[in-house]
């Protein structure tokens, strides 16, 4: 049975024909930025969200940056901790901002950004905090937040792995100011193309982070803020609007396939599970023994895999010059070593997981590669 690593086009099926009424609406009313389709979008997914506003940008990197932009994080004697094991783009966007990345280790079973470690590294030059939502588990907010107070650091929780995810049952917004989002086309919420948005429960956040994202203009063409220019386009709020309407399901979707998976790798030699508490399972990682034969072997089955992240970014040559060496955060190294990325994705059929499960068990029993 071949299993692609992702295959969006049942998800895309699934709501087209909302999709193309929001289209028809736009083509009639003929504004393709900042109009009808994304003010109707950043209410909808504000909503959705749990939040009082949501502010849609170009891309979540974007997104990022604009929070820190907002908090006035602009500066390079700035330092802003995040997790070395997400994607180049969380500190792409502290770099973006102005402000200077400095990278503290994850935590074993989780994978998520050690508070304890950040408290360590903070310093009185730590202006913000930024803990990744990983893979669609929530990071311990109440943690973030007090460290966050006790340092006088901003929080902004990267959620573009994280649609839809609740912490302690609360809106990831109840936690702080700033949550961003990425619609990169495979997460929870993806559009066909790139896409972001910030949410906040805080209305002058809101009406800055909208003039921020549009060259610092509030209509017309002064810019009184130092912004860039970074909007969803119009087309994209049309099919978001219409997979929004799905985000329920299928995140419930991806909670039964990861049990699944769970279910049938536990106690597998070879492999160790992780720690995937209130996850909404953007991604299913396991870590494993002798991984690139494995990939090789499931590969050679037909099964697709993927590795999210082969290189932790304090090893990655953009992130050099922050001073970090190999060595300095052991438990990303190693983890960057072994994680695997399963297929999963809201129409994977169930007999998939049995069979990449199957395949993996049988991997490590008869040393099959
Ligand atoms: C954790 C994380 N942060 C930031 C980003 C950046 O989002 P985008 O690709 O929409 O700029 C991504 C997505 O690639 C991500 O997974």
């Amino acid at each position: 049975m071949r299993v692609p690593f992702v295959d969006l086009k049942p998800a895309i099926a699934e709501a087209r024909i909302e999709a193309e009424a929001h289209l028809a609406e736009m083509f009639e009313r003929g504004q393709f930025i900042l109009g009808d389709q994304v003010a109707a979008f950043e209410r909808e997914f504000a909503r959705a969200m749990g939040a009082r506003y949501a502010v849609a940008t170009g891309t979540g990197t974007a997104a990022l940056e604009l929070c820190l932009r907002e908090a006035g994080i602009t500066e390079r004697r700035m330092e802003v901790i995040t997790t070395p094991l997400t994607a180049p783009f969380t500190a792409l966007a502290i770099r973006g901002g102005g402000a200077t990345p400095r990278f503290a280790d994850v935590d074993p079973d989780s994978l998520l950004l050690d508070p304890e470690d950040a408290a360590r590294r903070a310093t009185r030059r730590t202006a913000a905090l930024v803990p990744v939502h990983l893979y669609g588990r929530p990071c311990e907010l109440d943690r973030w937040r007090e460290l966050a107070r006790q340092s006088g650091a901003v929080l902004v929780q990267d959620a573009c792995q994280a649609h839809g995810a609740l912490y302690r049952s609360k809106p990831l917004a109840a936690w702080s100011a700033y949550v961003a989002y990425s619609f990169y086309p495979t997460k929870n919420l993806g559009a066909l193309g790139d896409g972001g948005a910030v949410v906040t429960d805080r209305a002058r956040i809101r009406r800055r982070l909208a003039m921020l994202r549009d060259g610092g203009r509030a209509g017309g063409h002064v810019s009184r803020l130092p912004g860039i220019n970074s909007r969803l386009d119009e087309m994209q709020a049309c099919y978001l609007r219409a997979f929004l309407r799905h985000l329920a399901t299928w995140n419930w979707r991806r909670a039964r396939l990861a049990a699944l998976y769970d279910e049938a790798l536990r106690d597998c030699p070879g492999v160790r599970l992780l720690d995937r508490t209130g996850s909404v399972h953007h991604l299913y990682v396991i870590r494993v023994r002798r991984r690139e034969r494995l990939r090789r072997w499931l590969a050679s089955q037909g099964i697709g895999t993927a590795i999210h992240y082969p290189v932790p970014l304090h090893l990655q040559p953009a992130f050099r010059e922050f001073g970090c060496r190999r060595g300095d955060l052991p438990v990303a190294e190693r983890a960057c070593r072994e994680i695997l990325s399963l297929p999963l994705y809201p129409h994977l059929p169930e007999a998939a997981v049995e069979e990449v499960a199957g395949r993996i068990r049988q991997f490590y029993q008869r040393g099959a590669c």
